[in-house]
């Protein structure tokens, strides 16, 4: 089942409870948002309290994209403050299986995040355990890129991987989103649909979902 993740990167920040419940009426399953640490990437967006308020105003999932350095750092206060899955960056981790455990022991589903520079090697062996792998079809950062077309084939490689072995993991793709790349990432085997400014700058929020979803 394809799900839609508004990334809130591209929200009106000083009315975030109303962005959140603005695509949540308009029927988008996922909360998608981005913590960026001005490290790992060079913008700075929000931290924990931002999502333990948000918490008390919304039932929606929320999907946490952490592109912070030392995400172990990191997980129990998200967990703590009311996010659903929490991925995180292999490129910035030191022993990402441990990650994996640490946000699963914290009540949390777990996703691994994988830049467009990064080979789908560097995690043949957590796909068992993870629930989701991120694909980034842009370098992380910001909202209202151009899609990468090169890693259509990576999506694709990563869905025959999971269907070859048996396992039963999401893959969700970010970054430059619309109803056309929609399209294609759906066809090579994405089904969790990241798009901030093909949401958010839509005039009608219902209708960009309804097109992004096909
Ligand atoms: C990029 C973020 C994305 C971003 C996507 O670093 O991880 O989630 O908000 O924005 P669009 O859909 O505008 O490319
Ligand atoms: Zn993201």
């Amino acid at each position: 089942m394809i799900k839609i993740a508004p990334s809130i990167l591209s929200a009106d920040f000083a009315h975030l409870a109303d962005e959140v419940k603005k695509v949540t009426d308009a029927g988008a399953e996922y909360i998608h948002i981005d913590v960026m640490d001005g490290t790992f990437v060079p913008n700075i967006t929000l931290g924990s309290p931002v999502v333990k308020s948000l918490r008390q105003t919304s039932k929606a999932v929320f999907d946490v994209h952490l592109m912070t350095e030392h995400p172990e750092t990191q997980i129990e206060a998200f967990a703590e403050a009311g996010a659903d899955i929490i991925t995180f960056h292999v490129e910035a981790a030191k022993h990402p299986h441990r990650i994996i455990q640490q946000i699963k022991a914290a009540g949390c589903k777990a996703g691994i995040a994988l830049n467009p520079g990064t080979s789908l090697a560097m995690i043949e062996e957590l796909i068992a355990d993870v629930d989701m792998v991120l694909i980034m079809t842009v370098n992380p950062g910001f909202g209202g890129q151009k899609f990468i077309e090169s890693q259509l084939d990576k999506i694709h490689m990563l869905y025959h991987t999971i269907q070859d072995m048996g396992f039963t993991c999401d893959i969700e793709v970010d970054g430059g989103i619309n109803p056309e790349t929609s399209k294609r990432v759906r066809e090579a085997g994405a089904n969790v649909l990241v798009a901030g400014s093909a949401v958010y700058g839509a005039d009608d929020v219902s209708e960009a979902i309804k097109a992004i979803r096909g």
